[in-house]
């Protein structure tokens, strides 16, 4: 088997965004498009000859073709070994465990994370470095020129490989071992969790229902869950992962997962509920009668950290979106530990995790995780509240109450503004960036404003600097207001107004958010003009 050398061109448009390069699958689909890109990751990379990498994606469709001609790529540029999950299926934590775990040159994962999948919605393709974590800016910008400079691709004229059962495989001159892609990442868990006490759980007649959305958690959550902790089977729900996950979002929030949560809000309500993204690292906590904000769940988890096995010997710092609520300050000051604030993008968190600053992590986009990958993890973070549970003995519902009571409450909502005209949602945030200046002091709906800035951050490793990364209004009681525009939507500009107000009074920690956050909404509006300058009467999506 001699490597064909293909003539290309460059095609426009392959710049790597936050989580990779994400498309429509039709575009991916096109002639040479997939074999650019993935030439690109090799070229920008160093080159594949000798190495090893880790291969597999969510499922969605053309994840399987796409993992062939990856392997016939991997194969023909001379790389040494690929280790593929069974049938081209990770999870990107479970592809960031085995990067790490069998010290692979990188990976490549294929998924577009939460976004809907089918012949024509979306497609991605991602490189993960030798740390597991998502390349950082400086070897994206790498592949990037590397996919405006390509003229040739290399590939293996062969048959597909079988990846329908776990082993070993050779293509050309190239090792492949197909393995079980679910065994590695239960064992990790089994280290960071008692299993033996969440079985416990279970066997008292506690009861879960984890949705998978017909997405790529669905082997996980059955083999963890119903096998190993004895969960009653049926608890692990939309288990099958289909290539357009069911036609659904696979987004685990309220609006995407509102079958669970309408379970969950009922009378047939099981103890918790649980739902992750299309590709594993999100997750949605929920118990009977009780939503679990992302913020809330990371100030839980960092509160009852070492109560769990992986954490006992408590948390080095931890790190949050800026964005986020500061539910995670309040914790993190009682505990005594650092608590970093880092710009939206899971990839900020990565220098922090290596350099020991941080142990957990998380954001108000539904994404929690820790050290021991370096991805945000779905399943883990249900885990992490099933341990706590398990512990503990009390309904979800109190383990918010109790912590409300002990650390206050940060009502916290955000609302979204989607597909706004980009050059009126520009305008908007140039005008507030000019007031920035003269609003220190001022009062606004009756409340004072204590500070006002553009978030920057300096990240404390490495020295580099990230401008622009949205605007902060604080207020004189621990309220605060963050506009930014999202950066992953893909029609026209999404803006995102994150509203959050502590709450200590013992008598008012138990309100409607959108009520309690009622004067936030109003204090946006007039500093920001957002019905007048994006003409919208409402948001899109309140969350
Ligand atoms: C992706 C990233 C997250 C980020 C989220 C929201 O899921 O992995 O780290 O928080 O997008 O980003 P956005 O710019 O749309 O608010
Ligand atoms: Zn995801």
């Amino acid at each position: 088997m001699t490597p064909e050398v293909v003539a290309t061109h460059a095609i426009e448009g392959q710049k790597p965004g936050t989580s990779g390069l994400r498309k429509k699958t039709p575009v991916f689909m096109q002639p040479h498009y997939l074999e650019n890109f993935v030439q690109s990751i090799f070229d920008g990379t160093g080159g594949a000859a000798g190495r090893t990498y880790v291969l597999g994606g969510d499922g969605r469709y053309f994840n399987d073709r796409a993992a062939q001609v990856i392997l016939r790529m991997a194969a023909a540029n001379g790389a040494r070994k690929v280790i593929v999950g069974q049938d081209a299926l990770l999870s990107t934590p479970a592809a960031s465990n085995l990067i790490r775990k069998r010290g692979t040159d990188g990976g490549i994962i294929m998924s577009a994370s939460h976004n809907p999948g089918g012949p024509e919605e979306d497609f991605g393709v991602k490189f993960n470095t030798p740390n597991g974590g998502p390349a950082a800016e400086g070897v994206t910008a790498k592949i990037f020129e590397a996919t405006q400079a390509i003229t040739e691709y290399r590939i293996l004229a062969a048959q597909d490989v079988d990846l329908s059962t776990p082993g070993t495989a050779t293509l050309g001159e190239m090792e492949i071992e197909v393995v079980d892609p679910v065994a590695d990442y239960a064992e990790l868990m089994e280290e960071l969790f008692d299993f033996d006490a969440i079985r416990g759980l279970f066997a008292g007649g506690f009861r879960i229902r984890f949705d998978a959305m017909h997405a790529v958690t669905g082997p996980y959550a059955r083999a963890i869950l119903e096998d190993r902790l004895g969960a009653p089977e049926g608890s692990v729900v939309n288990a099958v992962p289909s290539p357009d996950f069911g036609g659904g979002h696979p987004d685990p929030n309220p609006i995407w997962a509102k079958d669970l949560m309408d379970i969950m809000m009922s009378m047939r309500a099981p103890d918790f509920g649980a739902a992750s993204d299309g590709d594993g690292d999100r997750n949605m906590i929920v118990g009977r009668n009780a939503y679990v904000t992302p913020s809330d769940s990371l100030a839980v988890l960092a509160a009852n950290a070492t109560l769990v096995k992986g954490y006992k010997d408590g948390l080095k710092g931890v790190a949050r979106s800026m964005p986020t609520s500061r539910a995670l300050d309040r914790v993190a000051a009682k505990l005594g530990i650092d608590c970093y604030e880092t710009p939206t993008g899971w990839k900020f968190f990565g220098n922090l995790l290596d350099a020991g600053r941080a142990t957990l992590c998380g954001e108000e986009s539904a994404g929690t995780g820790s050290d021991h990958v370096r991805e945000k993890d779905g399943l883990w973070a249900v885990l992490f509240w099933l341990n706590v549970l398990a512990e503990r003995r009390m309904p979800v519902a109190d383990i918010l109450a109790d912590h409300w009571a002990k650390y206050g409450r940060n009502y916290y909502s955000r609302h979204d503004y989607e597909e706004v005209d980009a050059d009126a949602a520009n305008a908007l945030m140039e005008a507030l960036r000019r007031q920035l200046p003269n609003l220190k002091g001022r009062l606004i709906e009756g409340m004072r404003i204590e500070n006002a800035d553009e978030f920057a951050y300096d990240d404390p490793v490495d020295g580099s600097r990230s401008e622009g990364q949205g605007i902060r209004i604080l207020f004189a009681d621990g309220s605060r207001i963050v506009l930014r525009l999202s950066g992953t939507g893909t029609q026209g500009a999404t803006l995102r107004v994150y509203l959050e107000k502590l709450e200590t009074k013992a008598a008012a920690l138990q309100d409607n958010p959108q009520s309690a956050l009622s004067d936030m909404v109003a204090a946006a509006e007039s500093l920001a003009q957002i019905r007048a300058r994006t003409g919208r009467s409402a948001p899109d999506v309140v969350t």
